[in-house]
């Protein structure tokens, strides 16, 4: 099935940092520009059709030359990193993909910086 976008923006996700729109080419209504310090969080919750490994597409932006490694916590446990690369420029937006496990049903899919950077401006989340 095509992927369902959940917007970085939008409830139910919750960010913790700004909503911004100031850097063209973000879908919906902005995007999730997190709190520069390690645990602050974006958190999304997804639905999955049944439980299973799935593939979840990020898109974000990096305008910086360094990466914004995060921690993946799904449902409350650890489902490994996430690098979120440069990418040129704060407009320039990229896809990065993670494997993760998901329930049936409603899911928390929480991306946590592991650096003092915080996290890349994040977009939404394809699932
Ligand atoms: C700039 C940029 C923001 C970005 C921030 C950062 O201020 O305009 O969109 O989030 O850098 O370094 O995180």
């Amino acid at each position: 099935a095509a992927p369902t976008r959940y917007e970085a923006e939008r409830a139910p996700a919750t960010c913790d940092g700004t909503v911004d729109t100031d850097h063209a080419g973000y879908s919906g209504t902005g995007f999730c520009n997190g709190r520069n310090a390690v645990g602050a969080a974006l958190q999304f919750t997804v639905d999955a059709p049944q439980a299973g490994t799935a593939t979840l597409t990020v898109r974000y932006a990096n305008g910086t030359t360094t990466p914004r490694p995060a921690g993946v916590t799904v449902n409350g446990a650890s489902a490994g990193s996430a690098s979120f690369a440069g990418t040129g420029t704060w407009m320039t937006w990229a896809m990065a993909t993670l494997t993760v496990p998901l329930n049936a049903g409603s899911n928390t899919v929480r991306f946590s910086p592991t650096t003092a950077g915080g996290l890349a401006n994040i977009d939404a989340l394809d699932v």
